[in-house]
């Protein structure tokens, strides 16, 4: 939520920042901004909406500055507006700060500002944050890094803040808490990030800064304090990330980009993990933490959006194949409701980015009562992973999508393996089963693509026909129940149409009453032990001339009685068939959203990287 960019070196700021903001306009789109040191003064330049709009407006000024910072809006206070726009100035106009989070004791701080004859120009909690420094640094006189430092001790909330000050043309100063923040290290030159994506094409040393660290970054210099003003000696690690991953590759849109990467990053996350010759799973992070699964009387699974749905999908599978209780919260209600945590609860905390704020901080309170974090991550070195006690990366690579799709069936790829290895180490699952099992799993990448090649022109005219529809009902049995609720999700998301995911049992118990001739009512209907009874549900259905859609099994022949909508997926076994299912639901919406005219990649008011309460 909201992108941050900076710039130090020997070239040009402006563009370097630019290109950093297009990268990470993913976080959020309400406005953006850059603050550029031209040697005299500090100049500022930002518009309301995309990045595009901030680069028309800045054409012919001046942008002859070798230092500069950026910022990408996700509005917390204040509308989106120019006038709410990062950076802001400080009420002497000589420091400028971007700011990625939420002060929450905003308003005490504006008060006693106010009472000293402070003024604001934005609604926004950042500007308090920034004259709140200029305050203390007028007051004590002393240097901007002092008073940031001074600040920040007194600061409830989530930040990184990027500063540029009038009398310090070489210098940038940055500090975090509870928001990402790397440092990219070039030639002569740092830059700045939420993520590395703004510095891939520069350099592939990165410093991922920590809570509570403050950085003061120079062209050729990088000093790390925290905020007790001791020198920390930054740990340089080596970046793992090709360009052509952050790039669209031909693609219309990056969501549909990475739909059709599924193949490969469902096989990457079994990668070295599922060895089929010898029949056999390697989970390093499960190893790490094999006495406490073990011993676990039961297993919490904590997510947010789409992660909770694959939460929700793990729940059922462990507790069929492993035979421990499983819960699955929502981060955010997990957080707040006093949970009773043990020493004997092992936490499965899921998340694409590994910086949703209501994830890491229901887990950093679970980690003081005790429990144990394995972290389900994609994000390589983000807040969650280093927070965790063990874990497995998803190796699904940069998910810019707002809507995740790519990072979801990676995270089940990579649960399956967790729910099989756990499962071979309690010795609750048959042989046969087993090897059945981890057989369909292997194959899952080649159904998934039978699925892109066979599939996706069917899914576009189904697309076609119910576009203009205005609700829509998603149902599904047991294990495609949480796959009802995902494809309800990705279609509200991107096409903004209301939509609804169901157990299809409990239909009758309420939102049968919605059905009439206008409404699609899309069902997840594979072949499973349940299948008679979601048929007979599709019966209810069309009995009162409900629109039927279906995925189906390939094979099947009593869905197309009820319905010639079929989204077809291979028939697997139906532990594994979600995986499968979730696919033409991805496709679906996303053409939805196609033939809707929207931006099914930055949806809006949505943003990816959801870093605040
Ligand atoms: C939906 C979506 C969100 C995220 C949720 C959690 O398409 O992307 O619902 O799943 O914000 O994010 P992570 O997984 O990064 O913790």
């Amino acid at each position: 939520m909201c992108g941050i960019v900076g710039y130090i070196g020997t070239d040009l700021a402006y563009p370097v920042l630019l290109d950093g903001l297009k990268k990470l306009e993913y976080r959020g789109y309400d406005s953006a901004g850059v603050a550029l040191h031209l040697g005299d003064k500090v100049a500022v330049y930002k518009k309301e909406g995309k990045v595009s709009n901030l680069e028309n407006f800045v054409q012919g000024k001046n942008v002859q500055s070798l230092v500069g910072i950026g910022h990408t809006r996700w509005a917390t206070h204040g509308e989106p507006s120019d006038r709410n726009a990062h950076p802001h100035y400080s009420n002497s106009g000589n420091i400028a700060m971007i700011h990625n989070g939420i002060i929450e004791n905003y308003a005490q701080l504006k008060e006693e500002l106010v009472q000293k004859g402070y003024t604001f120009q934005s609604d926004t909690d950042s500007e308090v944050l920034l004259n709140f420094i200029e305050d203390i640094k007028i007051n004590n006189a002393c240097t901007l890094e002092e008073a940031v430092r001074v600040a920040l001790k007194r600061i409830v909330g989530a930040y990184v803040i990027l500063l540029l000050d009038k009398d310090l043309p070489d210098t940038i100063i940055a500090a975090r808490k509870g928001s990402p923040l790397v440092i990219g290290i070039g030639k002569g030159a740092h830059y700045l990030g939420s993520d590395a994506s703004p510095m891939l094409a520069y350099t592939k040393e990165v410093v991922y800064i920590n809570d509570y660290e403050l950085a003061i970054v120079k062209a050729d210099e990088l000093i790390l304090k925290n905020l007790g003003n001791e020198t920390l000696t930054p740990f340089v690690q080596q970046l793992d990330l090709e360009l052509a991953a952050i790039e669209k590759n031909g693609f219309d849109h990056f969501m549909l980009k990475e739909i059709y990467e599924q193949p490969k990053t469902i096989f990457d996350a079994m990668r070295g993990r599922l060895d089929m010759q010898q029949q056999t799973i390697t989970l390093s992070g499960i190893d790490k933490i094999a006495d406490k699964l073990l011993a676990a009387n039961r297993i919490i699974i904590v997510a947010c959006g789409t992660s909770w749905h694959a939460g929700l999908l793990a729940e059922y599978v462990i507790e069929e194949l492993c035979r421990v209780n499983v819960e699955v919260e929502y981060a955010s209600e997990f957080r707040y409701r006093n949970p009773i945590i043990t020493d004997k609860d092992v936490i499965i905390a899921i998340s694409q980015s590994g910086e949703t704020a209501d994830t890491l901080v229901a887990l950093e309170n679970a980690k003081q009562q005790g429990a144990t974090i394995f972290g389900l991550v994609n994000v390589v070195g983000s807040s969650i992973a280093r927070l965790s006690h063990a874990g497995a990366y998803t190796h699904a690579g940069p998910e810019i999508g707002v809507a995740s799709t790519k990072a979801f069936t990676a995270q089940l790829a990579v649960l399956y393996l967790f729910a099989l290895k756990l499962a071979t180490l309690k010795n609750t699952i048959s042989q046969e089963r087993y090897h059945r099992l981890i057989n369909d799993l292997a194959e899952v990448p080649t159904h998934v693509q039978w699925i892109l090649d066979t599939q996706d022109e069917a899914i576009k005219a189904i697309a076609e026909k119910y576009k203009d529809a205005r609700d829509f009902l998603y149902l599904g049995r047991g294990y495609n129940f949480p796959i009802a609720l995902e494809g309800a999700l990705k279609l509200k998301e991107i096409s903004y149409i209301h939509a609804e995911g169901y157990p299809a049992a409990e239909m009758k118990h309420g939102p049968i009453a919605l059905v009439d001739e206008e409404l699609p009512v899309v069902f997840v209907a594979t072949k499973d032990s349940y299948h008679d009874k979601i048929v007979s549900n599709m019966q209810e259905i069309k009995a009162r001339k409900g629109r039927l859609v279906a995925v189906a099994s390939t094979g099947e022949k009593t869905l197309a009685d009820l319905t010639s909508d079929l989204l077809y997926v291979p028939l697997v076994d139906e532990v594994i068939a979600p995986i499968l299912s979730v696919v033409p639901l991805q496709l679906l919406s996303y053409h939805i959203g196609v033939l809707r005219g929207l931006d099914v990649d930055k949806p809006r008011n949505l943003a990816k990287s959801v870093t605040v309460e």
